[in-house]
């Protein structure tokens, strides 16, 4: 049986992996080693009921015994361990949900609906690093698989809705405790259908400068308002969120960089943990909206391409309707007034499934597929 070694599944995203592949029956086929940063030498029960030692996931000695290192501990960890492992000697697979090692080029980004054939070429020619990519890229590019596969797409403007997940558990808790602060001082007023709204939208704006608003997470409120900088700032006008775009995008086709050229405005919004994206995509042809929807609905099992409606898309097209589904929620296209050969279309997907947890739990079967 193959030993896996699972480091960080007590996270969001870990704790994602862990459910997801206990609904899946991955654990039927591996032999897991739970690692820990911090209980090392506790006793675990597992989803299935076993009972585990925790084992050390700053040693690189125990790390080494196993087959298959499965982390979602984050990318400071993986910059101090990763480098140690493999000088000692370790010729294991890593499968990591952080960005450290994504764009290195003994790496290959995970999305198997869109790159399958490049990965099992990884394999089959010696590459072990098999990384998450960033997740709003990988739940655009799972919804439009079939534009990217038929070889369309010249450029695309990526404007993102990203949720409070994405940032992590501390901030998604944080943006319930804002709506909750912001809850509890209107909730009086909305007791009383005669309150004018103008006196409620005082007391929510007040709620929100409160000194105990919370606001460490984020820095900021994001409760009724958008946060629109996600990740660090490289000075030069972008943020480092908005640059994976294009380099992710390149990577994961397997097109050498800038082929697809990808910007856009990468912004956080008060949704819980789906991501969504309005897209401007530049096609090398005018194509029928047809032929499109048909490439993007045939592409593979997970899109749900919504008909542009206003009842369907209201319906169907959100991260509301679309959390905790492993669908992602393609809609809103048609051709733009503004050039042939433009076409607008929105994306929405859960960010701890396809944006985070799934392609890792998959690539693990490829490759368990593969020994
Ligand atoms: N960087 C993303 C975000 C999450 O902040 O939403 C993971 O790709």
């Amino acid at each position: 049986m193959t030993k896996v070694g699972l480091v960080g599944w007590r996270g969001m995203v870990g704790s994602m992996l862990l459910k997801r592949m206990c609904d899946e029956g991955d654990f039927s086929k591996i032999s897991p080693t739970y690692f820990s940063t911090s209980a090392v030498g506790r006793t675990y029960r597992d989803p299935l009921g076993v009972e585990h030692c925790l084992r050390d996931a700053n040693s690189v000695e125990q790390l080494g015994e196993v087959d298959i290192v499965i982390t979602c501990q984050g990318g400071e960890y993986t910059k101090a361990i990763y480098p140690v492992l493999r000088a000692s000697g370790w010729g294991g697979f890593w499968i990591d949900a952080a960005s450290a090692k994504r764009m290195d080029d003994d790496s290959i980004i995970v999305l198997d609906p869109v790159n399958r054939a490049q990965i099992e070429a990884g394999i089959a020619s010696g590459v072990r690093n098999y990384i998450g990519g960033n997740c709003s890229i990988t739940l655009s590019l799972v919804g439009l698989t079939g534009l990217f596969r038929a070889g369309l797409v010249e450029w695309m403007s990526m404007m993102t809705y990203q949720a409070a997940s994405g940032a992590g558990a501390p901030h998604v808790k944080e943006l319930l405790g804002q709506m909750s602060a912001v809850g509890k001082r209107v909730d009086d007023s909305l007791a009383d259908p005669n309150t004018p709204v103008l006196d409620v939208l005082t007391k929510a704006h007040t709620a929100a400068r409160a000194s105990d608003y919370p606001t460490e997470a984020f820095g900021v409120p994001l409760a009724g308002s958008i946060i629109p900088w996600i990740d660090s700032d490289l000075g030069n006008g972008l943020s480092r969120e908005e640059w994976k775009g294009e380099v992710e995008t390149n990577k994961i086709l397997g097109l050498p960089p800038r082929t697809i050229r990808v910007d856009g405005l990468c912004v956080r919004v008060a949704a819980l943990q789906s991501h969504s994206a309005a897209i401007t995509l530049k096609l090398k042809e005018d194509c029928e909206l047809d032929r499109l929807e048909a490439l993007i609905r045939d592409a593979h099992e997970w899109v749900d391409l919504v008909p542009n409606n206003k009842q369907e898309t209201i319906d169907r097209l959100s991260p509301a309707a679309v959390g905790g589904s492993l669908k992602v929620g393609v809609g809103r296209l048609r051709r733009l007034n503004v050039e042939s050969q433009v076409y607008s279309v929105l994306t929405t997907g859960d960010q701890l499934l396809w944006g985070a947890a799934e392609p890792l739990r998959r690539v693990l079967n490829i490759i368990l597929n593969a020994r």
